[in-house]
């Protein structure tokens, strides 16, 4: 693998490309409110783009522009584990990770895991798993768990992420000690709150009596050497590697916890399904390429119509996850403003990304997409079928997708209203009044994406269709998707505020913190 950290590069600025223009005007003068059903089908899912804009400009337009930022040879280094990450000089290689003809390496660290995870349900190991990883090192995970374990899982399973003592105290509250098992996942081995809350684990368990706490830890890591030291058995560790990106990383053994939850058979058939994206991806034309049309459709709404977030909405409660897992992609991801040249990008790029399951969203800030002043694009994804045996359940929550996004693209007029409220038997005056309350401007973009079922396929091919989505609008942008020095920043801040919340530190510290900041350090210190 290259791993060289690669000079400044030349660069050219969006918004000079002759592309760039011809895609923002070919957008600001098409419409949603168009009739022409614009359905893409792709591996496990199919995503209707209809309710976002379209014209037959707009995709030649989009067509130009992925070109002119060079989308076959960038998707292609990508893809072959070059160095695309090159503010830290390494690859973003997580297809590698799911791929059938994997390197040996993968195979073989995918072999030792199903091998262990094996052992352990054959001898009813393990009642309890306590799952300690933050960011990239949980949302997969949980977002699988929830998924898939939804009805019960013999093994009970915690999530501890948070450093705040509340977290891993209820996570470790009831269980067994004798029959409890740590994971322990960090890319780093080095993240402050995964840290922490080993710790605490590691005395909860030598407290309760446990005669070799160690033995009751795995670890998920690409630094073994500091797994090691830190004590946990080297049958136990699992190998992560330096360019699988900590949000791109649940292909990997960081899916251990899934395994022993639901199933080695769950990941490999998320696996299989991503891997089928990723064929899909590089394939399909770009415009029946659900990654390459979702990117450019989301391009439009966040850097030429300025809508500055991007709700999700999963009609399915087993997707509660999948909202912060895209969250933390996307905006891990595309929350820069500065282009490869390091040079400011002169467009808005991307979307705070929000969310919540439909139809508990509907109750809590759909108003605010319907009537509020900006509102928001919405990705709605809605399954076919069920799995459980209800239909009455579920027909009614299509109903309330549909009805949602099509109230979305719709709109009310004020005459629509009027006679809405004319036939409700309001006097002219009130009607008049009151109809200008009940317009809804419409036109809102969206989304909906149909899965045929919530299967492990068809959950892995979406959350590859958002990996995939998230390179080509950076690759447009000119950003560099795969880092997160903006995270790096509040971490070092921390180190040092914490020494100085330290009792007897005395009334100052040595940081040169802002005026109000000393202020809370020698409030908390107490
Ligand atoms: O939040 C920053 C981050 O670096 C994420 O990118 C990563 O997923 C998370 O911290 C956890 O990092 P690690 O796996 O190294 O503990």
């Amino acid at each position: 693998m290259p791993n060289s950290i690669l000079a400044p590069i030349d660069f050219p600025a969006l918004t000079a490309l002759p592309q760039w223009k011809r895609f923002t005007l070919a957008a600001q003068t098409c419409e949603v409110r168009d009739t022409a059903l614009d359905i893409v089908q792709a591996p496990g899912l199919e995503v209707d783009f209809s309710g976002q804009r379209h014209s037959p400009e707009l995709l030649a337009a989009g067509r130009a522009l992925i070109a002119a930022r060079g989308l076959d040879t960038e998707r292609a280094r990508l893809l072959a584990g070059e160095v695309v990450n090159i503010t830290e000089g390494r690859a973003a290689w997580h297809t590698a990770l799911r791929a059938p003809d994997a390197p040996p390496e993968v195979q073989a660290e995918r072999a030792r895991m199903d091998a262990w995870v094996r052992r352990a349900d054959t001898e009813r190991r393990w009642r309890n798993i306590v799952h300690i990883g933050i960011g990239g090192s949980d949302w997969g995970v949980r977002l699988a768990v929830g998924a898939f374990g939804y009805a019960g899982m013999w093994r009970q399973v915690r999530f501890v992420a948070n450093i705040d003592g509340h977290a891993i105290e209820g996570g470790l509250a009831g269980l067994d000690p004798r029959e409890t098992l740590v994971v322990l996942v960090s890319k780093s081995f080095t993240t402050a709150e995964t840290l922490q809350n080993a710790a605490r684990a590691r005395e909860w368990l030598a407290a309760t009596g446990v005669a070799r706490p160690d033995d009751h830890f795995v670890a998920v890591t690409a630094r073994a050497d500091l797994a090691l030291a830190w004590g946990v058995p080297a049958g136990q560790v699992f190998r992560l590697w330096d360019w699988v990106g900590g949000r791109f990383s649940l292909w990997s053994a960081v899916s251990l916890t899934t395994a022993l939850a639901v199933g080695s058979d769950i990941l490999a058939g998320m696996q299989a399904g991503a891997a089928a994206m990723d064929n899909h991806f590089v394939q399909a034309p770009p415009d029946v390429n659900a990654p390459i049309r979702m990117a450019l459709a989301g391009i439009v709404n966040r850097s030429v119509l300025g809508q500055g977030s991007l709700n999700i909405a999963p009609y399915d409660s087993r997707l509660a996850n999948l909202v912060p897992y895209v969250q933390q992609l996307e905006m891990e991801s595309l929350g820069k403003s500065v282009d490869l040249a390091g040079h400011p990008v002169s467009v808005p790029t991307g979307p705070a990304v929000w969310g919540m399951p439909g139809t508990d969203a509907q109750h809590t800030f759909f108003q605010w997409l319907h009537q509020g002043s900006d509102g928001a694009p919405v990705d709605f994804i809605l399954c076919q079928e069920a799995d459980h045996h209800w239909p009455d359940h579920h027909r009614r929550l299509i109903a309330n997708c549909l009805a949602q996004r099509e109230a979305l693209m719709r709109g009310k007029s004020l005459d629509e209203a009027l006679v809405e409220c004319e036939v409700a038997g309001e006097p002219p005056d009130r009607a008049a009044w009151l109809a200008r309350h009940r317009v809804h401007p419409g036109g809102r973009p969206n989304h909906l994406i149909v899965l045929p079922r919530l299967s492990p396929y068809s959950l892995g091919a979406l959350l590859a269709l958002y990996e995939h989505k998230v390179f080509v609008q950076a690759l447009v942008w000119g950003i560099n998707p795969f880092d997160q020095w903006g995270v790096e920043y509040g971490k070092v801040l921390a180190q040092d505020i914490v020494q100085a919340l330290e009792p007897g530190r005395g009334a100052s510290v040595d940081v040169a913190h802002d005026l109000s900041t000393h202020h809370w350090i020698d409030v908390f210190r107490g």
